[in-house]
């Protein structure tokens, strides 16, 4: 039998190898297959996140994590090898494709992060709402490890979300000085504390993407019979 060329079926030379990049394609791959194919708005009092508040505003949250900068800087990187880095000398220029600053289409449709950041605050106490709703759907409050799953995810979403170096911005970074403005000293130390979580974003970033399929296919799982949703209190 002859040997299987895997770079026939996947042309790995047309990317730059990394782990990231491979790992971010199969994860959208997996997800956007479980999603399609088995529709599970809601099952035994879990809301699906992706279906929350409604499937019909995905566009926007799905918007502002298409263009934060973690992954714009891997897709930049290793997908569009373009360009290669902002301190790089080479940033992978070539006749075809010259860097012109933050001006091309695609960087200005970029630019609209910071705006897009109000649609991903916006939906952020949905999350803890559908987390509450899983205590208390049947009447009496339970807790069950699914609950666990979608508060986890819900704050993962708020670290990632409040992290952002959008809200780094609005928080403090239009500001010169600090003492000069009113609330400054309590401004200053929300701007310190929203840095300290802002040098961790790119790591937020991914766990978080990995938190909400995880959490989607969690409650597929359970709703396709998987023994896994124990109770953990009920009173
Ligand atoms: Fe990543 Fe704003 S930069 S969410």
């Amino acid at each position: 039998m002859s040997k299987l060329d895997w770079k026939v079926l996947f042309p790995y030379e047309l990317v730059e190898p990394n782990w990231r990049f491979y790992s971010f394609i199969a994860i959208l791959a997996v997800g956007f297959w479980a999603l399609m194919a088995f529709p599970v708005a809601q099952f035994a009092g879990y809301i699906d996140p992706f279906y929350s508040p409604t499937v019909l505003i995905v566009p926007l949250p799905g918007a502002f994590r298409l263009t934060c900068y973690a992954y714009r800087k891997d897709y930049h990187r290793h997908l569009f090898k373009h360009p290669l880095g902002c301190a790089n000398p080479d940033r992978g220029d070539s006749a075809k494709r010259r860097y012109t600053g933050e001006r091309s289409a695609v960087f200005q449709l970029e630019n609209l992060h910071r705006y897009f950041l109000y649609a991903g605050i916006a939906i952020l106490p949905f999350f803890y709402y559908d987390f509450f709703h899983s205590l208390v759907y049947s009447g009496p409050f339970i807790l069950r490890i699914g609950s666990l799953v979608l508060l986890a995810n819900a704050l993962l979403l708020t670290a990632w979300t409040l992290s952002c170096h959008a809200f780094r911005h609005v928080i403090g970074g239009n500001v010169d000085c600090y003492s000069c403005v009113a609330a400054g000293g309590v401004r200053k130390q929300v701007y310190d504390r929203q840095s300290w979580l802002n040098a961790h974003h790119e790591a937020l970033a991914w766990v978080s993407l990995l938190a909400i399929i995880f959490t989607d296919l969690y409650i597929r799982a359970i709703a396709a019979g998987i023994p896994m949703d124990f109770t953990l209190l009920r009173f």
